[in-house]
């Protein structure tokens, strides 16, 4: 889209609450009315809804505007100085991100995309990402200690958390380290990868995060469907969903991110976190499962376990999976 065009949506889309006269947008624009109506016709023509009348022109309610120019106007604080950056489709923002960051693409730059074609969590598992939901990557350069930076991915679950209460009012759960759940369904997966430079500094950390917002068109597939959810039902129409998600979810993240090891935000971890309490099977590298009673999150984000023989053990990473049994 030209530039003169994204700046007359980005302007219709911050005025929805208004019809914005013709003359306005020409002289804003320096526009004659016959290249405003092209532009108009352009925008309708590139699936915009916007609502005509004798007032002036206006962006209906429901009409998503996800472009980069439009998600970076709602940035505020700490967030105004991310560097957004979205497109159609991508292999998988985080890949494409790290290979961005090694060219020297700076702190603060997000990758988003409208879908993914080879999305991937923790342990390189697949992660279906269809068109509906949001596929984000932040680039951090930060002077983080050891303890902020295992701090950083439960703080992007909280980030996560409050902008889903903000968003619907509806309290997700963590299930610990960094999966986010909803109706005990997967919502959102959290993946933080880290690169070192040789001297043991952090040289950048990319932060991918994937959302099921809306359904996707047909479903889950079968392997998805009793594990996963979106945040918005079946039938949802389609409003500014994923946009709003975006700008709110990047607010909060700069927020919180200014400072990860802060006990409020453990504190709120350690809330919304639905394992302590639960009996857990314990999967180890290597495949070998063990069933234990998840006791607590300790301060460095390790869950404490107590396994039948008695023994307990922090758990610093690895994976878990939930058992209904209780012993
Ligand atoms: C997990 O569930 O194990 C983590 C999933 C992380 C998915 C996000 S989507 C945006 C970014 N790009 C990727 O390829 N992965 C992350």
């Amino acid at each position: 889209m030209p530039h003169s065009q994204e700046d007359l949506l980005i302007y219709l889309d911050t005025n929805r609450d208004r019809f914005i006269d013709s003359e306005e947008l020409m002289e804003r624009f320096s526009l004659t009315r016959t290249a405003l109506w092209r532009s108009i016709r352009l925008l309708r023509s590139a699936g915009y809804q916007v609502l005509s009348s004798q007032c002036g022109y206006r962006l209906d309610d429901a009409c998503e505007v996800y472009t980069a120019a439009s998600l970076q106007a709602g940035l505020r604080g700490k967030a105004a100085d991310y560097r957004v950056d979205v497109r159609q489709a991508l292999m998988s923002t985080n890949a494409l991100l790290r290979k961005m960051a090694q060219r020297g693409a700076p702190d603060g730059t997000v990758l988003i995309a409208n879908k993914q074609t080879a999305g991937y969590g923790r342990q390189q598992r697949v992660f279906f990402s269809p068109g509906g939901g949001v596929y984000l990557s932040l680039l951090l350069r930060p002077n983080y200690s050891p303890a902020e930076l295992l701090a950083l991915t439960p703080t992007v679950a909280v980030a996560v958390v409050d902008t889903v209460q903000t968003l619907t009012g509806r309290s997700a759960s963590i299930k610990w380290v960094n999966d986010v759940y909803l109706d005990d369904r997967k919502v959102c997966g959290i993946l933080t990868e880290t690169a070192w430079r040789a001297d043991g500094q952090i040289d950048y950390v990319v932060i991918g995060i994937g959302v099921n917002v809306l359904p996707p068109v047909g479903g889950f597939p079968m392997h998805l469907e009793p594990i996963a959810t979106s945040l918005y039902p079946i039938g949802t129409s389609p409003q500014r969903h994923r946009s709003d998600f975006v700008v709110t979810l990047l607010n909060r993240l700069a927020e919180l991110l200014s400072c990860p090891a802060s006990p409020e935000i453990h504190a709120s971890y350690c809330r919304s976190c639905f394992i302590p309490g639960r009996t857990v099977m314990v999967i180890s590298a290597n495949g070998e499962e063990q069933p234990a009673v998840a006791l607590e999150i300790d301060d460095q984000y390790r869950l404490l376990v107590r396994y039948p023989s008695g023994k307990t053990e922090a758990l610093m990473s690895g994976e878990i999976s939930i058992k209904p049994l209780r012993y």
